[in-house]
């Protein structure tokens, strides 16, 4: 099986790659990244030299660049990993996620539908669903809740899950979606809550939480999301959305606790600071569909996925310190810089 993987230079993607490499002898990977800030070729060193993989530069929204690879490389799969992905960016330049998430998508299908791919997966967010109120923990998404978005990002992936089964619709192409709750393990850009945390705190720099730090998020270790992902490109159905996630709800100031706890800091390093704008409350997943259709269940308990990542970043300081020492710290400035101290 010839799988393309867009993305694969990120968090998610890079994960996956490397789980299928190992898992199976037979299946060749086609990696294609822009490599954004948030794409970084060194993470894929561990496979550059595998002979069932190998990397493309090139951007998804780019037609010619798309067709000319399907047609070279006719895959049988595509698995849509490419996003813009940081909610913080989507609300400050909401633009670069309109055309890679929306247009990108619909280029990558329209090379699916000219080429003959036999199927196209396209990675998608719980936060397309909105979100459920602190108080009221029987609520959870299943794939019938309506979609109904907060940010930039999660409207941009909503539109692209729309779009996708539109084209199911009305092209006959062969897509599956999958929602996953919120990721945590290697390789994640430490824009987000976890890695940003443990790499503050073991710098000891304040840890800037929103808010009151008390919304929740469901957690799940990157590899439990990508043995889903497997699963549904070669059993799940065509035309079907399924919701992954591990019944692991944690508030934000639990996590940032617990990353204190684990490095040995003390809680001092925590500031609240304003919170983000449009900020989801609570997201939670109801993964029934997916255990009972294809019998995925989480693998990793939160307690053991948390030790390995703090583990993994620890020992792979100079993969992350090579990021927070670039234009991350632009970034870091321009995000932190005004956000007030409320406690
Ligand atoms: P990431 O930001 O770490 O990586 C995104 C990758 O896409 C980068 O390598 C980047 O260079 C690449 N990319 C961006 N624009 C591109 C373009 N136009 N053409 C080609 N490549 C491009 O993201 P991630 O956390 O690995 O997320 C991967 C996917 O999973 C996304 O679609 C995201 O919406 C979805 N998702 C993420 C989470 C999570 O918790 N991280 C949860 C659910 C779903
Ligand atoms: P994030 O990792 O950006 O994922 P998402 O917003 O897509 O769920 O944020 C996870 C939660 O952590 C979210 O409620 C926002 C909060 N957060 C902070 O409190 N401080 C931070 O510096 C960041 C990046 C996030």
């Amino acid at each position: 099986m010839k799988i393309f993987v867009t993305g694969g230079a990120g968090f998610i993607g890079s994960n996956f790659i490397f789980y299928m490499l190992d898992k199976y002898d037979d299946c060749k990977i086609v990696c294609i990244d822009k490599l954004t800030y948030a794409g970084n070729l060194s993470t894929l060193s561990p496979v550059s030299e595998n002979e069932n993989f190998r990397f493309v530069r090139a951007d998804i929204c780019d037609r010619e660049a798309m067709y000319s690879l399907f047609e070279s490389e006719k895959p049988d799969v595509v698995i849509n990993f490419a996003a813009e992905t940081h909610v913080d960016r989507s609300i400050d330049s909401p633009d670069i996620f309109l055309k890679t998430n929306i247009l990108g998508t619909a280029v990558l299908m329209d090379a699916c539908i000219k080429y003959g791919t036999k199927r196209f997966h396209q990675v998608s967010t719980d936060e397309v669903y909105g979100d459920l109120p602190l108080d009221r923990p029987d609520l959870l998404f299943t794939e019938k809740t309506p979609l109904c978005t907060s940010s930039p990002y999660s409207g941009s992936k909503a539109s692209a899950d729309l779009l996708a089964l539109a084209y199911f619709r009305t092209y006959g192409l062969p897509v599956s979606i999958s929602r996953c709750s919120n990721n945590y393990g290697p390789y994640q850009f430490p824009e987000k809550l976890i890695p940003l945390m443990i790499a503050n705190a073991l710098n000891d720099k304040p840890l800037p939480v929103y808010g009151e730090g008390k919304n929740v998020r469901d957690w799940l270790y990157v590899e439990d999301h990508c043995r889903a992902v497997d699963l549904i490109i070669r059993k799940g159905r065509v035309g079907e959305v399924y919701n992954i996630g591990g019944h692991n709800e944690m508030k934000n100031i639990d996590i940032v606790r617990l990353i204190c706890k684990e490095l040995g800091k003390g809680e001092e390093l925590i500031t609240f600071v304003s919170d983000r704008k449009g900020h989801d409350l609570r997201y939670a997943i109801d993964p029934t569909k997916i255990h009972t259709e294809l019998g995925w269940l989480p693998e990793t308990m939160f307690k053991d996925g948390i030790r390995k990542t703090i583990k993994w970043y620890l020992e792979n300081k100079n993969w992350w310190e090579t990021i927070i020492s670039g234009e991350y710290r632009s970034y870091y400035e321009k995000m932190y810089g005004d956000r007030e101290v409320i406690k």
